[in-house]
């Protein structure tokens, strides 16, 4: 029997995603970005993510089954995304699967927005490559805009977190350095800082490597963005006083290269601790080439191997994800018993 086909909704934060999916294989996986929309706020305004989710997602649902060349009597169930995320953008998908449950009858899955990123490093175009085996256990670092999180992948579908964020999350981080470098309102500001970055030096200022010492698998950015924002602020004064203007490049070079190492100072701990040499990493800051070369590196050197998503596509958010975890979650029997147990989860914990 060939493998269910499943049509998944995420609209989490500022990106309208629709996919279509059977087994790890992706069929179509559509997006509306509103970056356009949030751009001159300089961060996702969330009253203006509802109304875009909501004037983009039949279109988004039709192009996705269009380019599958499936229709809605081919799909099998539907899976959408509770949480972590927007609640009011969260909201517009749950009521969209919802809707069309019931118009077609089909069963429900509901998936945790995490989960999706860690199953993006399994997924497959419609011609099943890469087929990259799936050896469990793995360590999986999760960085985003709204988590850092390392996780004990033990099984499909079972997770534990080990270490996360006590303040902002890694992505974060990034678009607060760029808005401060830049003193301008950019969004998201983890390709500035990367695009920056290239022509900086990354040893120019030794910011802290925060939490570098501390036993668990924690990480912290506040104290590193205190940092960068005093290190502005001496350089603005310096440059009043006729010095020397400061250089972008350098500094954002150098912060980057702090967040990445305090990701890859625990991730390391990580493996050590848990003697899992296995790595994946996946979320919106895995799309950084440094992060990915560093880590490639690192985990090497424990023989290890990472695996990030096969296809720039599955760094961000999209829908495709949801729709392979929600496979693995069907394969348990997983279903939604009700609609009440699809209700939005702002603050949703991988579990
Ligand atoms: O997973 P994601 O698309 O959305 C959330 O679930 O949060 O992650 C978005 C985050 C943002 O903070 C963005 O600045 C960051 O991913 N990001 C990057 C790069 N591209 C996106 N960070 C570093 N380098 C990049 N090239
Ligand atoms: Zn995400």
């Amino acid at each position: 029997m060939s493998d269910p086909i499943i049509l998944a909704i995420d609209t989490s934060c500022d990106e309208t995603s629709v996919a279509v999916t059977c087994g790890r294989c992706i069929l179509a996986n559509e997006m509306y970005s509103q970056i356009l929309v949030h751009k001159k706020w300089g961060g996702v305004v969330p009253n203006l993510a509802k109304r875009a989710h909501e004037e983009r997602i039949d279109g988004v649902i039709e192009t996705a089954l269009k380019k599958s060349k499936k229709a809605f009597e081919d799909i099998d169930y539907i899976a959408v995304t509770y949480g972590p995320g927007l609640a009011i953008a969260l909201g517009v998908g749950i009521n969209k699967a919802k809707d069309l449950s019931l118009k077609y009858q089909k069963k429900l899955i509901a998936v945790n927005h995490m989960e999706g990123h860690i199953y993006s490093c399994f997924a497959q175009n419609s011609k099943g490559n890469p087929n990259t085996p799936i050896l469990f256990p793995y360590i999986a670092l999760l960085v985003s805009g709204g988590h850092t999180e390392l996780v004990l992948f033990k099984n499909h579908i079972s997770y534990e977190i080990i270490g996360e964020t006590l303040d902002d999350a890694a992505g974060e981080a990034l678009d607060k350095a760029a808005r401060m470098i830049l003193d301008a309102h950019v969004y998201p500001g983890g390709p500035v800082i990367e695009e920056l970055a290239k022509k900086g030096n990354p040893n120019f200022i030794r910011f802290p490597r925060p939490l570098e010492k501390s036993k668990d698998l924690n990480f912290s950015y506040s104290g590193l963005k205190t940092s960068l924002y005093n290190y502005l602020k001496s350089e603005s004064i310096n440059r009043q006083s006729g010095q020397k203007a400061y250089d972008k490049h350098h500094i954002a070079a150098s912060f980057q290269e702090a967040v990445i190492d305090s990701l890859l100072i625990k991730l390391e701990k990580a493996v050590i601790t848990y003697k899992i040499r296995n790595v994946l990493i996946a979320g919106g800051v895995v799309a950084n080439m440094s992060l990915r070369k560093k880590a490639r590196v690192l985990v090497k050197t424990h023989n290890g191997k990472v695996i990030f998503p096969p296809y720039k596509s599955l760094y961000g958010d999209n829908a495709a994800m949801i729709g392979i975890a929600a496979y693995y979650k069907a394969k348990k029997g997983m279903f939604a018993q009700s609609f009440d147990d699809v209700e939005r989860q702002a603050r949703a914990q991988l579990i």
